[in-house]
């Protein structure tokens, strides 16, 4: 008996030898356009796919898995987070459900730091002035924008897995000065060779820092963590740098408290209802007090290639009858 290829549906266009090795191995359905997929068209997929492909823009809830059909057994997510996925819901159905750890903990990491240079040292503001056509340089000047140094300051991490350690190598050799805050305490062998000091309360974690850099994933639990009442807590001096996702920080608390001066401002890459983003964080980065990024922690070529190749490993090992290396456990939401 010749076995078919499963049938998988990959919402986005991903980079081309992933789409040529996806090509030889399944009977893939690819997105060319890469046009975002629609609430029916989700369903249409999950209807008739055996494995789905989606990624951090395809809202996998449970009104589209509830119209799965009963050949869908696999989601293999190209993205390390699966907030976007109701991964419960999947797995009652008997649907596994896995992801692409790793492999963007290194980008990740040097975005988070470009963003935690960027705001206290001015970076974008820099910039628009080069660029301006309307505004010359006046030239150096012993008093002319300045910013905020970052040797010495104390950075608080939110969330120490893989990216918050990635961000805590980085940021030692700048000489900042290592702080987290973690569900669970690292291994101290971990934390001596980060020099990094742990805070079991973030309101006390938060009231003492110069720099916050949120690194945690997005579940129900770190819904809003910085809330208004966390937010309150940091110095006027403080920044907010968020690479994980913009759920975990009240946006609208953070724009006001940046409006009314209580803190200095903030280096975001994601946003609480992506792709819109608060008009406000649009006026306040005009003032340069935020730096704005559009989601851009992932995006290298390769990383966005290693994502594919685990989505194809997890597929291909599934599909041979194993345990796909990268399932997403209940234990993890
Ligand atoms: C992910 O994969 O979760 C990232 O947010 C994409 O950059």
């Amino acid at each position: 008996m010749v076995r078919r290829k499963p049938l998988v549906v990959v919402t986005r266009k991903l980079p081309e030898t992933v789409e040529t090795r996806m090509r030889e191995l399944f009977d893939v359905r690819l997105n060319e356009d890469d046009a975002p997929m629609d609430h029916a068209a989700l369903v249409e997929a999950v209807k008739t796919a055996d494995v789905l492909v989606p990624t951090v823009t395809d809202r996998i809830d449970s009104s589209v898995l509830s119209q799965a059909g009963e050949n869908l057994r696999l989601i293999a997510s190209f993205s390390n987070g699966v907030d976007h996925i109701d991964v419960a819901s999947a797995l009652n159905r008997g649907i596994t459900v896995t992801n692409t750890p790793g492999v963007l903990t290194e980008d990740t990491a040097d975005m988070t730091m470009a963003l935690i240079l960027s705001v206290p040292r001015r970076l974008a503001e820099g910039a628009q002035v080069m660029n301006s056509e309307k505004e010359e340089w006046p030239g150096w000047s012993p008093t002319w924008m300045l910013g905020r140094r970052i040797w010495g300051k104390r950075l608080g991490i939110i969330g120490m897995g893989r990216i918050g350690q990635a961000v805590a190598r980085r940021a030692k050799s700048f000489g900042l000065q290592i702080h987290y805050h973690n569900r669970r305490r690292l291994p101290v062998a971990i934390e001596e060779m980060l020099d990094a000091t742990y805070w079991e309360s973030l309101d006390q974690m938060l009231a003492r820092m110069d720099i916050i850099s949120v690194n945690c994933p997005h579940t129900p639990a770190t819904y809003h963590l910085l809330s208004a009442r966390r937010l309150k807590l940091l110095k006027p001096h403080a920044y907010v740098v968020n690479t994980a996702r913009g759920e975990v920080i009240d946006e609208n608390a953070l724009t006001r408290l940046i409006e009314a001066g209580e803190i200095a401002g903030a280096g975001l890459d994601v946003f609480e209802h992506e792709p819109a983003v608060n008009p406000k964080l649009i006026r306040l980065a005009k003032q340069g007090k935020v730096v704005l990024l559009p989601h851009l922690g992932s995006a290298t070529l390769e990383g966005r290639v290693d994502m594919g190749e685990k989505v194809i490993v997890n597929i291909k090992t599934f599909m041979d009858g194993h345990r796909p290396p990268d399932r997403v456990l209940p234990a993890m939401l």
